[in-house]
């Protein structure tokens, strides 16, 4: 297992290239198995996750082959319908495949996900709508066996909670379905949203693209010409590393990116008093004389995104005064609270409210990483802490952040990853 070793107060400055975005990418590799063609995806990050989806789509019979950072998906090979238990219980967005595969196939098994550290995480949603369109679906030894031998048909769904990676199941279940499906309450993050231009690219019509309500026009079974694309802009790596710049103090610059899908960010970024240089496709961050402290709420798109929540924890140790952090979509998502309390931070907790008292001293330890973006916390706290700090469980980071280690040490970042035991 492999450790990050951080050495604090280094000063950061340069630039920092935005990688595609991981959450993006998991359902669009899902949605090749509704092609009829092989499929080019570019701009794909490099980070576990990824590989495993395509490992998972590969033990079914698709075919694909990487080139830099382009991946080629042919599913016209897949012989099995079944995504088991040892590739689906590490990585969850997994339940992604079962959508399509019921839509192409008319069956489909997965293993069921399970809870998680940040909390449950159900998935009754996306099996309550397949049922509206017909499946018929059972749990069984720990799997979820659908059927829909006639085929899908279009409803309407109302999604009694927004769900990122429900909404992507069903719209990709309702593209090959007969007639026309309609989505009430459905997550209108980008990466939703690029699902969406990319199947209406590719022969399925969906009305409402970006909104709540959408609609969508069946093929009845039909598979896609799906065209290459390039996946966007990874929106929470980017806010982590403008997390990095603000944290350190350090003018940062990066690129790639879409300050669209950045909006509630960027605003909490400015109340904290920092300054943005904003283009189409970069971002510059400048020092802040005083970090002002902050109240967040983590929602669904546009609002804050829980995916920056601990990031933002981190660095509101550095505010002037007490921030207030409330946490709406995970009941579990405080897990980096005690590992910052360890470098020295001041948090108290309250049910689903953190209350930060800055500005703290950090000092270098040994803390272990517990989640995706909870491990990015400790990194941006490692920045700016007193001594060397020792990131454990870096598997969590490789899951979702694309070469770490090479972009913080590009702008000054004094990081080396270790062997655990040598
Ligand atoms: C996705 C993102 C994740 C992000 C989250 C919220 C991917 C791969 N992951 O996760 O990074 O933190 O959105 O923005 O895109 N819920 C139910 N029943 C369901 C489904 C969800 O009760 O069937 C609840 C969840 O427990 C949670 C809330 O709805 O409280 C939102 O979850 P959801 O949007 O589904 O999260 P994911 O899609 O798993």
């Amino acid at each position: 297992m492999d450790y990050l070793k951080i050495k604090g107060k280094s000063s950061l400055n340069g630039t920092i290239k935005i990688s595609g975005a991981k959450n993006a990418s998991l359902p669009l590799i899902a949605m090749t198995i509704l092609a009829k063609n092989n499929v080019t995806l570019k701009n794909l990050p490099s980070v576990a996750d990824i590989k495993t989806l395509l490992k998972l789509l590969s033990n079914l019979g698709a075919k694909c082959s990487f080139h830099d950072d382009k991946v080629l998906v042919d599913t016209s090979t897949m012989n099995e319908t079944k995504a088991t238990y040892d590739i689906v219980k590490t990585m969850r967005a997994s339940i992604l495949v079962l959508g399509p595969i019921l839509a192409r196939f008319g069956h489909c098994e997965v293993s069921l996900p399970g809870g998680c550290a940040i909390g449950q995480r159900p998935i009754d949603l996306h099996l309550k709508a397949l049922e509206q369109m017909g499946a018929q679906i059972a749990i069984k030894a720990g799997y979820i066996e659908a059927r829909a031998p006639q085929g899908l048909k279009g409803c309407e769904i109302i999604f009694d909670k927004i769900t990122v990676t429900g909404s992507a199941n069903i719209i990709m279940a309702a593209a090959l379905a007969e007639g026309e499906t309609t989505i009430i309450n459905a997550a209108r993050e980008p990466e939703v949203v690029q699902l969406c231009e990319v199947l209406n690219k590719s022969g399925v019509k969906i009305e409402g693209i970006g909104t709540a309500v959408l609609k969508i026009h069946g093929t009845h079974g039909k598979l896609l010409n799906i065209k290459e694309f390039s996946i966007i802009p990874d929106r929470i790596e980017a806010g982590t590393y403008l997390c990095a710049g603000a944290i350190s103090g350090s003018e940062l610059t990066l690129t790639d990116v879409e300050p669209k899908h950045l909006g509630a960010v960027i605003a909490k970024l400015e109340e904290m008093g920092f300054r943005l240089e904003i283009s189409d496709d970069t971002i510059t961050i400048f020092p802040a004389k005083e970090i002002k402290p902050v109240k967040i709420v983590t929602q669904e798109y546009p609002a804050f995104p829980t995916d920056m929540q601990a990031q933002f924890m981190a660095l509101a140790t550095q505010a002037e005064g007490v921030s207030i952090i409330e946490e709406r979509l995970f009941e579990n998502r405080f897990m980096h609270v005690s590992e910052l309390q360890r470098m020295g931070a001041d948090i108290s907790l309250n049910g689903h409210t953190a209350t930060v008292n800055g500005k703290t001293k950090l000092s270098g330890a040994d803390v272990m990483a517990t989640d995706l973006r909870a491990s990015s916390a400790l990194v941006l706290a490692a920045l700016i802490a007193e001594g060397q700090t020792n990131v454990h469980r870096i598997y969590h980071l490789d899951r979702g952040y694309d070469s770490l280690e090479k972009k913080l040490r590009a702008v000054g970042v004094e990081v080396q990853r270790l062997k655990e035991g040598l």
